[in-house]
């Protein structure tokens, strides 16, 4: 797929853009805060209806405005459509073809990206929040229903975590208890049989990117890990059985959840292991391997999507390609080149091998405009 097309108003420091797109590399260079990141954050948001970096979206908002708007324009295999949307500081609204859209979910995933940014290192060296957004991000867009059980999952805990804080642990307040517990492990299951497959059907693509670019010296494992139970029981249960299972762990940390005022299994508190070569890579792995494990996810994420959907998804980097060194860009550069139209951030063509890039349209970001 590709975008041939993005508008922009009042969108951070973006007034007004009309950007006919370039279907293979497109390279946005500029000196710092001029708005390259804010253009990939545009196309993140056509994407996925919300950014890579802010929850708030007022940020997005040109600080003088009341409301923005992200427009584009995309050519899929089986024909194009527009995308809009539209942000104010009381919410957003989202047009398909210029039809509103009632649910977000019903938006997000038209247009497919892989983001590839500096803080992305955090897959492998943050806490256990980064590696689920991970998760979220990557299934939400090629599986709009999981946002929805995301959102209800998350709308019950936050109900089930305030009774916890207020209410008086006795037998009155078992009942309404398990009442949550039910709609939490019913939301909750369908979130932790989407997150085991992602990660089952990332883990081979995973795997051989990362043996290419280490020249097979180093093995990559991903593996998922619930809050309660196994992967493979994840995999291997029915429904039934795994919602029972979710609902025996709440009762039994029942005291202690009262006690905090907070849930203490769900997949909230899933998390995603990253092994090289049999170690956790969040411990033990240098700065140089975290990075190339990154990269190898990324690049995993990229095959899935085509895998999932029969297309490509586009590919943004955010700073990232002139910071690898030239082994690493090489393996890069041979996965997106004249396959995926890719955008690329960068403050300076001298780290870039430009002869790799065939084809490519170099884009100067000044002050919240573009030049070609
Ligand atoms: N809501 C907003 N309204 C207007 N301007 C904004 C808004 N949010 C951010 N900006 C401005 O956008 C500028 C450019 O931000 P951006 O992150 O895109 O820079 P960049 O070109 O990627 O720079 P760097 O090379 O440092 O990463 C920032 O300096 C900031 O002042
Ligand atoms: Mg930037």
């Amino acid at each position: 797929m590709r975008l041939k097309r993005l508008e922009l108003r009042a969108f951070r420091n973006y007034a007004e853009l009309a950007l006919d797109v370039g279907a293979g590399v497109n390279i946005l260079l500029g000196p710092n805060a001029q708005g390259k990141t804010n253009l990939l954050e545009a196309i993140h948001v056509l994407a996925l209806a919300r950014s890579h970096r802010t929850s708030n979206d007022r940020e997005l908002i040109a600080w003088d405005q009341e409301s923005a708007r992200v427009k584009g324009e995309v050519e899929r295999r089986h024909g194009g459509v527009t995308l809009e949307l539209e942000l104010t500081a009381r919410g957003k609204k989202a047009r398909v073809g210029g039809v509103e859209q009632r649910r977000l979910s019903d938006f997000v995933g038209r247009l497919n990206v892989v983001l590839f940014a500096p803080e992305d290192l955090d897959i492998v060296k943050g806490p256990p929040v980064v590696r689920r957004r991970f998760m979220d991000m990557e299934i939400g867009q090629t599986h709009p229903g999981y946002l929805h059980d995301l959102l209800q999952f998350h709308r019950v805990l936050e109900q089930r975590n305030r009774f916890l804080k207020t209410a008086d642990p006795g037998r009155s307040a078992s009942g309404e208890l398990d009442v949550w517990n039910e709609q939490l492990a019913l939301y909750g299951v369908r979130m932790m049989r989407r997150r085991e497959r992602f990660i089952r059907k990332i883990r081979p693509l995973a795997g051989e990117i990362h043996a290419g670019v280490t020249r097979s010296a180093e093995t990559l494992t991903v593996e998922y890990k619930p809050s309660f139970g196994t992967a493979e029981q994840v995999a291997g249960e029915d429904d039934s059985s795994l919602i029972e299972q979710f609902m025996l762990m709440l009762t039994q940390s029942k005291e202690q959840e009262f006690r905090r005022g907070v849930t203490l299994v769900g997949p909230h508190r899933d998390d995603v292991r990253l092994l090289i070569d049999g170690r956790d890579a969040q411990s033990y792995g240098s700065q140089g391997q975290q990075r190339t494990a990154a990269l190898s996810l990324k690049l995993a994420e990229l095959e899935l999507v085509r895998e999932e959907i029969g297309e490509y998804p586009l590919l943004l980097l955010d700073d990232v390609l002139s910071e690898l060194d030239p082994a690493r860009q090489a393996q890069l550069v041979e996965a997106f080149r004249s396959r995926v139209q890719t955008f690329i951030t960068t403050t300076s063509l001298d780290g870039l091998d430009l002869g790799r890039l065939e084809d490519a349209v170099v884009c100067q970001v000044r002050q919240g405009r573009i030049f070609t």
